[in-house]
């Protein structure tokens, strides 16, 4: 067994997945205090100008408040190296989303405690369950007038279908929230509360429910409840059972408000003991164990632009297995060419640094012009494909102009880099001079609009399409696709990579052609056809 097993049982790599407004940025900067990997709270999330002096490569950002790129924050606690991955909140860049999900070995889901499970934390958390993600919950915003506590746990049981245990139990609430009992040690620690940003000390610590000390320390009617309450809830809830939270059956439950630190600490105490280090990931023709000595790795995102001043690309990799040193030669699958790396970066809080090493489970950053795209694989030889990276159909159609006819083919390149990116799927009809973008969400429209202008100085415009859908088309016999193609070239368009696509009216138009042509596959994804 090679000796950097302790790397890897230690991995934490991890997302937040919520619904906008729940407290995701928010635990985020309180869970990088506490690791210190930030100084001051405000780090994460600069306010108001600051905000906008930051990210002021990305107009939409500033206008819409939104929070485009998403990032990778690695930090240590309690002898666990914690990767938070980052995921953008606006529901139009939920493929980018749903494809970080694919990076992590567990996530913390944040619900506020007024509003309870909303739309948004539902849809993430049915992602995580098609990959068996286990689930911490963090019931945020105790400190604010809350629903029921019994009530939620309820309600989380019930619409998500998953087995509730609390982890900590919450003493009063809105005003009278004092801080949470934590039933898996079953012990209090008070805290000596400090500024919203500063780091509070553990304060007195209680053991058990009749430890006296609870009583002098808290008020009598707060002791009283709370006993009763753990009494309660002890009878209603299974006990925790650690196999159950890593198969994704049963979610450990922590209230607290992450405002003011209370139940942070015993969250990331939780997730050092609980959560599962780099799991075995799914691949063909084998899937890849953590601790194998040879490295391997995915592409999971791809960033343009992290850096205005540089026109660089970040391809976004999670290890799968080996020790990776800087400097090492990985073989890039799709392409078979040999990749030096010699300048990958790690991520931490805002700055960038050389990996000199990393560790399955550990995101590195591969800067790249062009050649590295959502999906690929890199390791030391071995033809591997990495499976379960999603692919979303692009529902919405429009056709994208250059205000300037000149700069037409300057447009078509920039429109394939940001395919290749996996902005958006592109198609260049076989007849006529349009291209025609395919996203998921409306905003991904304003988004590429402004980085066709913002980074290729490309003013563009996208008009509405009559068009209703896309289908990559594929069939064993090359001549069944041939005489589909013929049939209906205007319906015809190639993607980003040459392959081909149909372009249906509605859905008539569609079923038609799957009707005439029953040995021709139609793929809402181009991940189906490769
Ligand atoms: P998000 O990333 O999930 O969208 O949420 P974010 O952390 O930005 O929090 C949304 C709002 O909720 C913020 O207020 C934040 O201060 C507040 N919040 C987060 N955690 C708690 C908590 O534990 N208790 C209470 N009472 N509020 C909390 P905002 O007014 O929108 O912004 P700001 O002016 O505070 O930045």
């Amino acid at each position: 067994m090679p000796d950097f097993t302790d790397a890897v049982t230690t991995r934490r790599t991890f997302a937040i997945i919520s619904h906008p407004d729940a407290g995701k940025t928010t635990l985020t900067e309180k869970l990088l205090l506490f690791g210190g990997a930030i100084q001051a709270a405000g780090a994460v999330k600069a306010r108001g100008d600051a905000r906008r002096a930051r990210s002021d490569w990305m107009k939409v950002e500033q206008e819409r408040g939104i929070s485009v790129a998403s990032s990778v924050m690695t930090f240590d606690f309690a002898g666990c190296v914690f990767n938070l991955l980052d995921t953008p909140g606006h529901e139009d860049f939920s493929e980018d989303t749903y494809r970080t999900l694919t990076a992590v070995d567990s996530a913390v889901m944040v619900i506020d405690a007024a509003k309870g499970i909303e739309e948004r934390t539902r849809k993430l958390f049915e992602v995580c369950r098609l990959r068996d993600v286990p689930i911490v919950t963090f019931i945020n915003k105790m400190d604010r007038e809350a629903r029921d506590p019994f009530d939620l746990l309820d309600e989380i049981e019930q619409t998500l279908a998953l087995d509730v245990t609390p982890a900590s139990w919450p003493i009063g609430m809105g005003r009278d929230f004092l801080g949470c009992y934590d039933l898996l040690k079953d012990r209090l620690a008070l805290l000596h509360k400090k500024g919203r940003g500063e780091l509070p000390d553990p304060g007195e610590v209680c053991e058990g429910l009749e430890d006296p000390k609870l009583d002098a320390l808290l008020p009598d009617y707060a002791v009283a409840t709370l006993r009763e309450q753990v009494d309660m809830v002890r009878g209603l809830c299974p006990e925790f059972d650690l196999e159950s939270y890593r198969e994704g059956h049963l979610t450990p439950v922590y209230f607290g408000s992450a405002i003011n630190n209370f139940g942070v600490r015993e969250l990331l105490q939780g997730l050092a003991e609980i959560a599962p280090s780099p799991r075995l990931q799914p691949a063909s023709p084998r899937p890849v164990a953590p601790e194998e000595e040879a490295v391997t790795g995915f592409v999971f995102k791809i960033q343009a632009n992290m850096d205005p001043k540089h026109r660089d690309r970040i391809a976004f990799v999670r290890l799968a297995s080996g020790h990776f040193r800087r400097g090492m030669k990985l073989t890039h699958l799709r392409t078979g060419k040999l990749l030096n790396l010699h300048n990958p970066v790690l991520f931490l809080a805002q700055d960038r640094e050389l990996a000199e090493e990393a560790f399955a489970g550990d995101i590195i950053g591969i800067p790249n012009h062009g050649n590295l795209r959502i999906g690929d694989a890199l390791t030391e030889g071995e033809a591997l494909r990495f499976t379960g990276i999603p692919s979303f159909a692009p529902e919405l159609l429009q056709k994208v102009r250059a205000l300037d006819p000149l700069k037409a083919k300057h447009l078509g390149r920039a429109l394939q880099q940001l395919a290749e990116e996996g902005a958006a799927a592109v198609f260049k009809p076989r007849i006529g001079a349009d291209w025609i973008v395919g996203v998921v969400g409306q905003l991904q429209f304003e988004v590429m609009a402004d980085r066709i202008r913002t980074e290729y100085g490309i003013p563009v415009v996208f008009e509405a399409t009559q068009l209703y859908t896309a289908r990559w088309v594929a069939a064993d016999d090359p001549l069944q696709l041939k005489r589909l193609i013929d049939a209906n070239a205007v319906a015809i368009a190639d993607d980003h990579d040459g392959q081909p696509v149909f372009l249906a009216r509605n859905a008539w138009h569609l079923g038609k052609a799957e009707e005439e042509f029953p040995k021709v596959r139609f793929l809402k994804t181009r991940e189906a056809v490769l």
